[in-house]
């Protein structure tokens, strides 16, 4: 069952475009939890402008400014 919920709320990210925990909590990138939300919103930026992982640069390119603080509170430092 509880495989089956984490698939669903995966399903929910896939839809709503940040689907950062595909890759972060998928064992393909480190989890963000350790970064603040404030380091994570400065990577997003400067991967935004192309610097860095090609990867993260394509996804930051489909986020707008908005996306990016709430996906940082998310996955941010709690
Ligand atoms: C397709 C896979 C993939 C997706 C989806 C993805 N990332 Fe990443 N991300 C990576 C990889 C690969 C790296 C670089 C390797 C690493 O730092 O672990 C990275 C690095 C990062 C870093 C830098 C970490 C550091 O300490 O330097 C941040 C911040 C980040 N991602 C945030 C996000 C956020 C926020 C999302 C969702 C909007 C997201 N990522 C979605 C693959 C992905």
């Amino acid at each position: 069952m509880k495989k089956l919920f984490a698939f669903i709320g995966l399903a929910g990210f896939l839809f709503a475009g940040d689907n950062c925990a595909m890759c972060h909590n998928g064992g393909m990138a480190k989890k963000l939890d350790t970064l603040t939300p404030a380091q994570i919103e400065a990577k997003m930026k400067e991967y935004k402008a192309g610097k860095g992982n090609p990867m993260m640069v394509n996804v930051a390119k489909g986020l707008k400014e908005a996306d990016i603080k709430r996906v940082a509170k998310e996955f941010g430092k709690k």
